[in-house]
């Protein structure tokens, strides 16, 4: 009998509003009342493809607006995920019609502009594109359309004051206010189910990106999304059996 090897790959989150506050504010800011320092209109935090492609459109319609991205670049969740690089959003370059709605329709990867040097099939020619071409993509996305982001801006405690300001705070202490509040900070905490026997697990987020120490394993994976998907069709080559196992049937883009 072959060991058994369980691999849990991680179901993500949202964290969004958590909120820690109910109007009790811990920070000793003698600006908070009244004042508005680092004024934007809308905020948007995150420079995924969510934040960029709002920011596209608050570009266009001449709004004033600030993009804040704790890291140093944009999409920054492609540097590590998927582990094992590969996408599984296609690259449908060839759709056999030469209507751009149709087109846009069957590509997975492009954000919606007016440059059509924006479009995923200018960077990748593969049906299954490299995690890097993807974040070339989106940073020139921002660069290209001058979208204003703020990079190494970690933001926390967003609030929404008395007078009906939303304010928060970057890894500095600095403080900005906005009269919108766009947060897109995508998906970021695994959940990690408790049971006997949880302590075996591997995270998706540890896993080795090794084949060899897959081969000839039985793999148990928990989940039937993006991540696991990812994991089973990497190490699907060298394993003896592969188990996933979802709480409800896989459901395709
Ligand atoms: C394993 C896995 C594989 C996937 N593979 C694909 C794929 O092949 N193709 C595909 O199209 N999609 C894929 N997805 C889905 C894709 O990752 C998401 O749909 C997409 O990233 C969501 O974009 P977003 O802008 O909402 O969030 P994200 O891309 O997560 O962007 C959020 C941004 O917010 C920033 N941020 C977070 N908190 C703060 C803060 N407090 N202050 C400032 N900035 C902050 C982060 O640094 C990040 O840059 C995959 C997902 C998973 C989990
Ligand atoms: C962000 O921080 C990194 C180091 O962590 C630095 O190399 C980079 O220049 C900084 N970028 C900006 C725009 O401040
Ligand atoms: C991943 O590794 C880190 C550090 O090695 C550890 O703290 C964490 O618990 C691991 N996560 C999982 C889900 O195994
Ligand atoms: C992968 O694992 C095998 C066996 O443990 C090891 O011999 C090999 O050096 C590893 N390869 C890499 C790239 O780490």
């Amino acid at each position: 009998m072959g060991l058994v090897r369980l691999v849990f790959i991680c179901c993500f989150v949202f964290v969004y509003g958590e909120n820690k506050h109910d109007g009790s504010i811990k920070h000793d800011d003698p600006m908070l009342n009244t004042e508005t320092p680092n004024y934007k209109e809308y905020c948007v935090i995150g420079a995924g493809p969510g934040g960029l492609q709002i920011a596209y459109f608050l570009e266009n319609a001449g709004r004033d607006y600030l993009v804040f991205e704790k890291d140093h670049m944009a999409g920054s969740f492609f540097q590590k995920y998927p582990i094992h690089r590969r996408l599984l959003s296609i690259n449908k370059i060839f759709t056999g019609k030469t209507n751009k709605e149709f087109n846009m329709r069957h590509d997975w990867n492009s954000l919606i502009s007016n440059d059509d040097s924006l479009k995923f099939g200018k960077y990748s020619k593969e049906f299954y594109p490299n995690a890097d071409s993807l974040l070339e993509y989106l940073n020139d996305y921002a660069t290209k359309l001058n979208l204003k982001v703020q990079y190494n801006s970690t933001m926390h405690d967003i609030l929404k004051r008395k007078d009906g300001l939303f304010q928060m705070w970057d890894q500095h202490n600095n403080a900005y206010t906005c009269k919108y509040m766009i947060v897109a900070t995508g998906v970021s905490e695994p959940i990690a189910p408790k049971f006997a026997g949880d302590h075996l697990i591997e995270g998706y987020e540890n896993l080795s990106t090794n084949l060899s120490d897959y081969k000839g394993q039985s793999v148990f994976i928990f989940g039937r999304g993006n991540a696991a998907n990812d994991v089973a069709n990497f190490i699907n080559g060298v394993t003896a059996v592969v188990h996933m196992l979802g709480r409800s049937p896989t459901r395709l883009a």
